[in-house]
């Protein structure tokens, strides 16, 4: 009876394992070969004066799929006893990656095969480490090739503990451990006669029990754009539904573009009537009832469940390349239909999968799994691979080669949506009558932003308050907005979560763009850890904006420790604490930089002024 969902299955293990021979063998098995198959591999096996090699059945179906190009190339199917499996991807190293990140491999288990004699190799561990990274926990271990070590069954005890201990450090925990003859179908479909001290299940047994992953359909909508087709006067969105349904009617949200509209239609490529919904798997062509503009790489998803936006993400990767990935390299990236330029912010860790141990060095090597952080100019559509495993990967493209493929992890990286974010329409805007020279021509020096920025206990209060005092001695329309004092009020509903943090940031640079408007120098005294906020303070304020760095290492900020945060941020009571448990971004290029660990404040406190005096004054254009 097949009754279960189809198992979606990898097959993974070292080069010269028995991969191939097991999927042959298993297609033999379970009758799943076309018809003649088996004799064709028998006859080459016995032409060559070998026992029969079913490692051929992939030689000899991939040499029809090479004629027949209508033929998945990848996909290989059989039968259990209760289900139908589908093997998505055949052996070799590059093609799993390659699968993995197209997204062919969403698999639900894997088989991950060792040999008896060798043991795990360096490529066994570094594909269980994919598995652990691409999130599939149910993994059958067969130690194959059984025969070579005359069925020994402390040999098979010895291999599997050193698997399955392997597979425990990295969190996998195999459903079950099997010693097989691949070549002989030994324990594949039923007991084996020649390894009678093994009582546990065959491989098609394990399978068995093995779970199914809910359908894709009932995860949130994501609908990567592919192309955009103009018909006469329709404009039809193309795209493959990676996750959830799409409807007529639907309010759709386009990321990173932040725009939206409804589905008018769905359209039907052949005859019949038009369908009035898709789910993940099919391949659509829709229209939208209002003409936004959506192009390649955007992704509609439903207003609730969007996915985040965020120019800066971390990426837990495999690198391919022999040229060393380092901090600062820039490379193409490869998201869903979407394609953007990033640089390598930082190398946060790379580990060596042999002994699963961090590696003491921030140039990624090829075969290392590293994690990395990305940052790209623009906002980019993101999903975490452990709640959307169709969107969450990526590849890096370096000229024409793929270099790394990962999977997305956004913890400590806020959504930037409510930041571009705009609820209100039909807006005009009003036009003042008076000039910003007019008001700086009586103010007597013109209107600006001075924003501090820097670790706790830098001094950026200290500072931002004997320069007003300074600066308004000498008439300037001056006034500071201070972190503890502005979170009392306006941003009392903000904590220290990153989202909370951007937001923060958001209204004191709006805030601030007015008060440089109206024509006063105002200083911002904020932690404001994140660049890409900081970027964002300065377009509100644009033209008269002037980033201050206010430096004092972490080990001066913690001695100082003016408010004792640091020390209840060590001791855990105070969570994601800047410097401590939450990330800070130095200014790449600030306008000015003051370092009051090395200097005393006198001379901090003079060089801003003189900086704002000189920045402001009228005749400095
Ligand atoms: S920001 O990161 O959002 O820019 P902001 O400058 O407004 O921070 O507020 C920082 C001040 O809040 C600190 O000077 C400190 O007094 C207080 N604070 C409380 N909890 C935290 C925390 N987890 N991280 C940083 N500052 C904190």
């Amino acid at each position: 009876m097949v009754d279960a969902a189809q198992l979606r299955l990898v097959v993974v293990g070292h080069v010269d394992h028995g991969k191939s021979t097991l999927i042959g063998r298993l297609l033999h098995d379970t009758g799943s070969l076309p018809d003649g198959k088996a004799e064709e591999v028998r006859a080459i096996s016995a032409r060559r004066g070998m026992p029969v090699e079913w490692s051929f059945v992939l030689d000899a179906l991939q040499a029809e799929r090479d004629q027949a190009i209508t033929i998945d190339t990848t996909r290989l199917w059989f039968r259990t006893a209760r289900r139908s499996c589908v093997i998505i991807d055949a052996p070799g190293h590059r093609e799993f990656l390659r699968n993995m990140i197209s997204g062919a491999a969403e698999a639900d288990a894997a088989i991950l095969v060792v040999d008896a004699q060798e043991g795990m190799r360096e490529q066994t561990r570094r594909h269980a480490y994919l598995l652990h990274l691409l999130g599939i926990t149910q993994v059958v271990v067969v130690v194959n090739k059984m025969d070579a070590c005359g069925f020994s069954e402390a040999r098979f005890r010895e291999v599997g503990s050193a698997a399955t201990g392997y597979l425990a450090r990295i969190g996998l925990h195999p459903v079950a451990v099997i010693p097989i003859v691949a070549r002989d179908g030994d324990n594949l479909g039923q007991a084996s006669g020649r390894m009678p001290w093994y009582g546990g299940p065959s491989l098609l047994e394990s399978l068995d029990g093995l779970l199914v992953a809910a359908p894709d359909s009932t995860r949130p909508l994501r609908l990567p754009i592919q192309d955009v087709y103009k018909f006469d006067e329709r404009r039809i969105l193309v795209g493959r539904v990676e996750a959830g349904r799409l409807r007529v009617g639907d309010s759709l949200l386009f990321s990173p573009s932040n725009r939206s509209a409804r589905v008018a239609t769905i359209e039907s490529w052949g005859p019949g009537n038009a369908p009035l919904e898709a789910g993940a798997g099919d391949s659509v062509g829709f229209t939208l009832d209002e003409p936004v503009f959506v192009e390649r790489g955007d992704v509609a998803s439903h207003h609730d469940q969007a996915p985040k936006l965020s120019p800066l993400f971390r990426c837990h990767l495999f690198w391919l390349s022999d040229r060393p990935l380092v901090p600062g390299r820039s490379l193409r990236l490869k998201l869903a239909t979407d394609e953007a330029r990033v640089s390598v912010e930082t190398v946060e860790r790379v580990v060596d999968t042999e002994t699963l141990e961090p590696v003491d060095r921030t140039e990624v090597r090829r075969n290392d799994m590293a994690t990395v952080v990305l940052r790209c100019r623009e906002l980019l559509s993101l999903d975490p691979h452990a709640e959307s495993p169709a969107t969450g990967r990526c590849a890096l493209i370096d000229g024409f080669d793929t270099v790394a493929g990962g999977v997305i992890d956004l913890v400590g990286f806020p959504d930037q949506r409510p930041t571009v974010q705009r609820r209100s329409s039909d807006l005009y805007m009003v036009e003042h009558l008076l000039s910003a020279e007019a008001r700086a021509a009586r103010n007597g020096h013109a209107g600006a932003v001075i924003w501090l920025t820097g670790l706790s206990g830098a001094g950026k209060s200290t500072l931002a308050m004997q320069v007003e005092r300074e600066l308004f001695a000498r008439g300037y329309a001056i006034y500071v907005l201070d972190g503890d004092n502005v979170r009392r009020g306006l941003n009392a509903d903000l904590g220290f979560a990153p989202e909370d943090r951007a937001e923060n940031i958001r209204r004191v640079g709006e805030v601030a763009a007015l008060f440089a408007d109206a024509g006063v120098v105002v200083i911002t005294a904020f932690i404001s850890p994140y660049r890409a906020d900081r970027e964002r303070a300065r377009a509100a304020a644009a033209g008269c904006f002037h980033e201050v760095y206010v430096r004092a290492d972490l080990a001066t900020c913690e001695r100082r420790d003016p408010k004792g945060l640091y020390q209840r941020a060590r001791s855990g009571a105070v969570a994601e604490f800047t410097g401590i448990s939450a990330p800070y971004e130095e200014p790449e290029d600030p306008e000015l930089l003051v370092d009051t660990a090395e200097n005393s404040l006198e001379a901090c406190v003079a060089a801003v002024v003189r900086y704002v005096v000189e920045r402001t004054a009228i005749s400095a254009g």
